[in-house]
C-alpha cells in the first residue's frame, strides 16, 4: 500500500527570478493558493497522508504556510472572519507534513535520498513541488491503480512536441494497453533529435524502496546533478518499471509563461471570478486586435 508522498521543493527556482529569490518557487500562487497547496491536496485526494517534503535554504515560508498561526487564527475569531479562519486552520491538520533539508543542491535523484530513512521498506509518491495537474482522479491515484496492479515502480508520463522532449526526462518502452508502457530505457533530457519517444515524465512516480539502493551508486549526470532519471535506468536492471499516460493536464509553475496560462485557467474554473474575468479576458483580446489592425 502506497501511504507516504516525497515532495522535493529544495530547488533554487533559477528560471523564475527575481521573485524566487527570497521566496519559494513552490509557494508562487495560482490566485490566492500556493502551488505546494495543490500538490498537498493531491496526496490527500489520493489517500495519502503522511508526507515528507525536502526542503532547502530559502525554504522557510513553505514550513510557516503548513504550520499554525495561532495569532493570525485569532484575529480572524475576533474579526467573525469565521470562513477565513477555517481555512487557515485547516492548512495545519491538512495531513501529517514532515520536513527535511538537503544540505547541498545535487539534484532530483539526491533529493529523494534524503527520504530514506522515513519511507523505510515502503513503495512512496514522488510528486515535483512545482508541478500541478488537473485532472478528474488525482494523477498520484491514477498511479497508485497501477501499482496496485504490477506492486513495481510506475512513472506518469505525457505527450510531448519533438522539440520539447529536450527539457524533460524521456522513456523508451512498449505499450501494453492504451495507457500503460512496460519500460526499456529512460533518458534525462536527450539532444533533439535523439529522444527515444515522444514521452516525457511528467513529475509524479511510485517508487519501490529498492530505488535507494540504486541511488547509491549514481553518478552526476546533466547538469552535474545526480539525476533521479539515471537512477531509474539502473533499477530496470533490477526490476520491472511501468509507465502510466495520465489522464488530466500539467501544469509547470517554474516556467513563467505556463505559470501565466495555469493562473487564467484557474481564475476562469472559481465561481467568483469565472463571469466578471471572462468579460475582461474578451475586452482584452478585442482591443489586441483592433490594435494590431
Ligand atoms: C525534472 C526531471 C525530469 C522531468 C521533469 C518534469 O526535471 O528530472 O525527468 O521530466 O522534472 O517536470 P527539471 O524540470 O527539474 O529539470
Amino acid at each position: 500500500m502506497v501511504r507516504k508522498a516525497v515532495i522535493p521543493a529544495a530547488g533554487m527556482g533559477t528560471r523564475f527570478l527575481p521573485v524566487t529569490k527570497a521566496q519559494p518557487k513552490e509557494m508562487l500562487p495560482i490566485i490566492d493558493t500556493p502551488t505546494i497547496q495543490y500538490v498537498v491536496q493531491e496526496a490527500i485526494d489520493s489517500g495519502i497522508e503522511d508526507i515528507l517534503i525536502i526542503s532547502g535554504k530559502g525554504k522557510r515560508a513553505i514550513e510557516d504556510h503548513f504550520d499554525r498561526s495561532l495569532e493570525l487564527e485569532f484575529l480572524l475569531n475576533q474579526k467573525g472572519q469565521h470562513e477565513q479562519f477555517h481555512e487557515i486552520s485547516r492548512l495545519s491538520e491538512m495531513a501529517n507534513i514532515h520536513f527535511i533539508r538537503q544540505k547541498e543542491l545535487k539534484g532530483l535523484g539526491d533529493a529523494i535520498s534524503y527520504a530514506r530513512q522515513h519511507t523505510g521498506d515502503e513503495p512512496f509518491a514522488v510528486m515535483l513541488g512545482d508541478t500541478i495537474i488537473d485532472s478528474a482522479i488525482p494523477v498520484t491515484q491514477q498511479l497508485i491503480d497501477v501499482y496496485n496492479q504490477f506492486r513495481q515502480s510506475v512513472i506518469a508520463v505525457e505527450e510531448v512536441a519533438p522539440e520539447k522532449t529536450h527539457r524533460y526526462g524521456i522513456i523508451d518502452g512498449k505499450a501494453i494497453d492504451e495507457r500503460t508502457y512496460h519500460l526499456s530505457g529512460m533518458v534525462e533530457k536527450p539532444e533533439t533529435g535523439h529522444s527515444p519517444s515522444n514521452l516525457a515524465v511528467a513529475g509524479r512516480y511510485i517508487l519501490t524502496p529498492e530505488v535507494y539502493k540504486v541511488l547509491e551508486m549514481v553518478t552526476p549526470g546533466k547538469q552535474g546533478e545526480v539525476q533521479l532519471t539515471d537512477a531509474l535506468r539502473l533499477l530496470l536492471n533490477r526490476e520491472n518499471i511501468y509507465a502510466y499516460r495520465f489522464e488530466g493536464k500539467r501544469h509547470d509553475i517554474g516556467n513563467k509563461l505556463d505559470y501565466l496560462k495555469t493562473t487564467v485557467e484557474y481564475a476562469l474554473k472559481r465561481e467568483e471570478f469565472a463571469e466578471p474575468f471572462m468579460e475582461y479576458l474578451h475586452e482584452v483580446v478585442t482591443r489586441e486586435e483592433k490594435n494590431g489592425k
